[in-house]
């Protein structure tokens, strides 16, 4: 018998997500069916995302149940086949969850090419390739629709949207303003990523700070965060500005969300401002334009993906809790096996 190890979710959170939410159990490997492929994991990326689901039905990304194995996005390797399209030994991105071994229709699961894009590592089809990568291009070009010389503010910027969210907006030729937790990643994001301007939301003296470091107000905000950063950035978008509305992360790790800020709609109507809201997945036809703009943006060195691993798929939960608590540079990748 193959051993699949899982990490179910052991009780939904009451407050703040905590490892104990979690649970560790081992089972048998499942075996697939006509037209299926069993596929082994060997990296999953947790996303803030995941943690709105485990708030309910409120969030898009469904509403899990205690008992349940975690949901998650990994890359693996299809170790059984029952159809050609899908060949034993194929690299392949699928909705795995957090455990060793799950079973697919050979259809749902995405065929990825070995190199992995950038230093050969295949965990880069989870970042800069995955969900959130492509989150990052479409909602600065499709829904932000950045211009040469206009600013553009983002939140949580040193996490694994906001940081290819900046760069790209860079690569545009725009002002980068980012907004991160901490001295740390402030530096980074202008020391090592190119960002014109990083405020950190913790200073004591954050209006001020963030208030001078938008001196030309701001074109485009891409909202990462909701709450504190958003209602400072709705006082200072220039006429005709866009709000890309991608993520409440500030929200997510509570069973009581804040309300939204104050100032809408009249701080809207006031700068004439653009407020929308996006899901990467209703972009699915484009993904080959955005992974063929990124590949070469990514070879070119324009665009520097960041990752930030835990090793074992046990650490799984406490990767999750350290990323909500901002412990993460990049996209988050939980190793599970080489
Ligand atoms: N619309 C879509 O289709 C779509 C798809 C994918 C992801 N998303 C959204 O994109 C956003 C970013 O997700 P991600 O996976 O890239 O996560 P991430 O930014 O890598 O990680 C979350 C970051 O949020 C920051 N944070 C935590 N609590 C905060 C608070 N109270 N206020 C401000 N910042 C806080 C932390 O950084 P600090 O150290 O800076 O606090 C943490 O590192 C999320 O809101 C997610 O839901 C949307």
């Amino acid at each position: 018998m193959t051993e699949n190890r899982q990490i179910i979710i052991d009780s939904l959170p009451k407050g703040r997500l905590e490892p104990g939410n979690y649970a560790l159990r081992t089972v048998e490997a499942p075996v697939p069916g006509d037209g299926e492929v069993l596929c082994r994991t060997l990296a999953i990326t947790i996303g803030a995302g995941q943690r709105a689901g485990l708030q309910g039905s409120a969030s898009y990304a469904g509403a899990p149940r205690a008992g349940m194995v975690m949901g998650g996005t990994a890359v693996a390797r299809v170790e059984a086949s029952n159809d050609g399209g899908a060949p034993v030994g194929s690299l392949v991105v699928c909705p795995a969850g957090w455990q060793d071994y799950s079973v697919h229709q050979a259809a749902k699961v995405r065929i990825v090419d070995e190199r992995g894009g950038s230093g050969g590592d295949p965990a880069h089809h989870l970042g800069v390739y995955g969900t959130n990568g492509l989150t990052a291009y479409f909602g600065l070009f499709d829904v932000g629709e950045p211009r040469e010389g206009q600013t553009v503010l983002v939140s949580a910027a040193a996490g694994s949207v906001g940081h290819l969210v900046g760069q790209m907006a860079k690569i545009a030729g725009c002002r980068v303003v980012g907004v991160a937790g901490g001295e740390a990643k402030c530096r980074l994001l202008t020391e090592e990523l190119g960002f014109d301007a990083a405020v950190d939301y913790k200073s004591p003296n954050f209006r001020l700070e963030f208030k001078e470091a938008l001196p030309e107000r701001i074109d485009i905000y891409f909202d990462n965060t909701g709450g504190e950063v958003l209602g400072g950035a709705l006082r200072r978008m220039k006429v005709g500005g866009r709000i890309v509305c991608c993520g409440v992360v500030s929200q997510y790790d509570t069973s009581n969300p804040a309300p939204g800020p104050r100032g809408v709609p009249g701080l809207l109507i006031n700068f004439r401002v653009r407020m929308e809201g996006f899901l990467v997945f209703d972009y699915a036809k484009r993904y080959p334009e955005a992974w063929g703009r990124m590949r070469e943006w990514v070879e070119a060195g324009k665009l520097v993906p960041k990752q930030d691993v835990f090793e074992g798929l046990e650490k799984a939960p406490e990767a999750f809790v350290d990323l909500l608590a901002g412990g993460n540079v990049g996209t988050r990748i939980v190793r599970v096996a080489s």
